[in-house]
């Protein structure tokens, strides 16, 4: 048993509904361990701050946080060995978090984040400081876990635009295209469009081809101009695409030059680029819709609820054993699922993308056996 006495806690990248209960997991559990825990703000952030504030969190405080989305903690992609200075010069500030660790006397921070806030914790980590991992990501992308926090949440959210995107589409005839997010992985474009009902599901694991894109259409819609009045007939398609989805041509599409402190380019318009390739290259009407943030906003889902309380309990179980260096990992998912520790230099590196040999019929662009 390690002798913990006070942790922080963290949540880095982009927000996920399911942090919030995780925190108030880790808080109450951490309790039953005699441990104190506070929260940092901003992710690694507040770490690099010269007079860095903790928040003191206690069961009173956290009581209802698990019905909370986002991160009442803050976020941020800081990545404390690859600041910019004022001159714009990369800078490595990594020492200063260790002194801020020692400042707010933590003898252990949970990390709440993806591959990149990870990456940071198992870089600290072998230098000596104490972390423990909690997996998020509406992405899934992260290897090692059958799940991470704010997937099912955004899965309900974009499936719940995709079957609103219906109506206008049927009622103007257009073909819907909605853009969803997932840089390197499908997962959310590929269940939110079978749950949705898309007709087309574009993924960043299998280039398309326009063409057969085109093709596509025009089987469900005709050669005209889509628009019929036979009651029987389709009048629209949608057509899901992720963000990091390109064409075999193609390249992949960012909405500015700039990247974030991990060397991300911001990706988006891929939708846009489709809806003006179908208008010229077919006789139909397209619109796109590009989701956003908003898809992985609102309160957490019943399963990120669950997921959440789950892995941060797990994560103050792992602090209290002194179990180090170590990501919480999930078999299976709520109700039905176990919890175990895999080390987080293991995780890195290895991006979970869909199997496309298993799940995508590459010549239906959508879910493989199930006739669509
Ligand atoms: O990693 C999660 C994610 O939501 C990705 O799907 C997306 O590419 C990225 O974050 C968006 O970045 P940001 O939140 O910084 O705009």
């Amino acid at each position: 048993m390690s002798q913990v006495k006070r942790i922080g806690v963290l949540t880095g990248g982009g927000d996920a509904p399911g942090l919030n209960p995780a925190i108030k997991g880790l808080v109450y559990r951490s309790s039953d361990h005699d441990i104190s825990v506070v929260g940092l703000y901003d992710g690694w952030r507040s770490l690099l701050d010269p007079a860095p504030e903790a928040l003191a969190l206690d069961r009173e405080m956290v009581r209802r946080w698990d019905r909370d989305g986002g991160t009442n903690l803050g976020s941020s992609r800081t990545n404390p060995f690859r600041t910019t200075n004022e001159a714009g010069e990369r800078v490595d500030r990594s020492a200063e978090v260790f002194e801020n660790i020692e400042r707010l006397g933590l003898d252990a921070i949970v990390v709440c984040g993806g591959e990149d806030t990870l990456g940071v914790a198992a870089r600290l980590s072998e230098k000596g400081v104490p972390v423990v991992g909690v997996p998020k990501t509406i992405d899934k992308d992260l290897a090692g876990t059958d799940y991470t926090l704010g997937f099912d949440t955004a899965l309900r959210n974009v499936t719940d635009v995709i079957e609103r995107s219906r109506t206008p589409a049927g009622s103007h005839g257009w073909v819907q295209i909605v853009e969803v997010m997932g840089r390197h992985a499908g997962h959310l474009a590929l269940w939110s469009g079978v749950a949705g009902g898309a007709h087309l599901i574009l993924i960043p694991e299998h280039p398309f081809r326009y063409e057969k894109v085109f093709q596509h259409l025009r089987a469900r819609l005709g050669d005209t101009t889509g628009i019929t009045r036979d009651p029987l007939r389709p009048r629209y398609s949608v057509v899901v695409i992720a963000e990091g989805a390109y064409a075999e041509d193609g390249e992949l599409v960012t909405i500015d030059d700039r990247h974030d402190a991990f060397g991300h380019a911001r990706l988006g318009g891929i939708g846009e680029v489709l809806a003006r390739r179908i208008m010229s290259e077919t006789p139909y009407e397209a619109r796109a819709a590009m989701l956003g943030h908003p898809q992985r906003g609102g309160a957490p889902s019943p399963v990120d609820r669950l997921m959440g309380l789950m892995f941060g309990a797990r994560a103050a179980d792992a602090v209290a054993a002194g179990d180090f260096g170590k990501m919480v990992s999930a078999r299976g998912i709520a109700p039905a699922c176990d919890l175990s520790l895999v080390a987080i230099e293991g995780v890195l590196g290895k991006i979970n993308i869909v199997d496309v040999e298993r799940y995508y019929d590459a010549e239906r662009y959508h879910l493989k056996h199930i006739g669509m």
